[in-house]
């Protein structure tokens, strides 16, 4: 299986300190925020993993992480001309780095612990499928990817930043998908804010009746502001004080 992390988007929210640098390689206590997806990756076991970004920031991650050694894997890199393309374009670029393997995608700026390992080796003996993570909402709902699930943990519906949630359920920022994935992305449009967004691929595998759901523990989207950044520092720094983090 193939690890696909995704480190480009404009940040507009976190100007101006994300004027002149990509908000993947702010400070999250002690590390860049890039460190966490890819220590997620290390701990699940991947070991060639994609790195997309922009053309402005791709020889930032490159100075940082060079070829992955370090970390005990295979690093790439990608570039995504349109930074506004969406979650799913910047995972269609993983195409043919994937050779048709199953792939786990994480968002650059999603800070966790949860390991990964167990639910992976699962995932890797599956014909077909995807897989979604969960958390309750630490905040508003509505700002995220809407999980319903019924009362056996079956995956009703996904909605984008719905005004009227149905549940206090979110998808976080950590997907699991099978071969088809890049086919299913080609057959997408762009939504209402011109994005081939993360959620319409997920439906997809709901409609099919494949989309598998595990509620996670801790977690931030350290990207969507500066109070969830901050958060973000104050837990980790937390969590490192009391060992339970390096
Ligand atoms: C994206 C997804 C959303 C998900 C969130 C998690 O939102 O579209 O479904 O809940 O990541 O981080 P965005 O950060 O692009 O607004």
């Amino acid at each position: 299986m193939k690890g696909i992390i995704l480190a480009g988007g404009l940040a507009t929210r976190l100007r101006p300190l994300t004027w002149v640098t990509n908000k993947h390689l702010l400070p999250i206590y002690n590390k860049p925020m890039i460190y966490y997806p890819l220590e997620a990756m290390v701990r699940a076991g991947i070991k060639d993993v994609l790195i997309t970004s922009s053309l402005d920031h791709s020889g930032h991650f490159e100075n940082l992480l060079k070829t992955g050694e370090d970390f005990g894997l295979q690093l790439f890199y990608a570039i995504q001309s349109n930074p506004k393309g969406g979650i799913a374009e910047a995972i269609a670029l993983a195409d043919e780095f994937a050779k048709g393997e199953k792939v786990l995608v994480i968002l650059g700026d999603n800070i966790f612990n949860f390991n990964l390992l167990n639910t992976v080796e699962k995932f890797k003996t599956k014909d077909r499928g995807a897989m979604i993570f969960g958390i309750e909402a630490p905040n508003d709902p509505s700002q995220y990817g809407v999980i319903e699930i019924d009362k056996n943990g079956k995956v009703l519906s996904i909605e984008e930043k719905p005004e009227n949630p149905k549940s206090n359920i979110i998808q976080t920022g950590i997907y699991m998908y099978d071969h088809r994935v890049f086919d299913f992305i080609q057959a997408l449009a762009p939504s209402k804010r011109g994005e081939l967004e993360v959620t319409d691929l997920n439906n997809i595998y709901v409609k099919e009746g494949s989309m598998e759901c595990e509620i996670i523990d801790w977690w931030v989207d350290a990207g969507t502001s500066f109070d969830e950044l901050l958060r973000a520092n104050n837990l980790v720094a937390e969590k490192v004080k009391s060992g339970e983090l390096l």
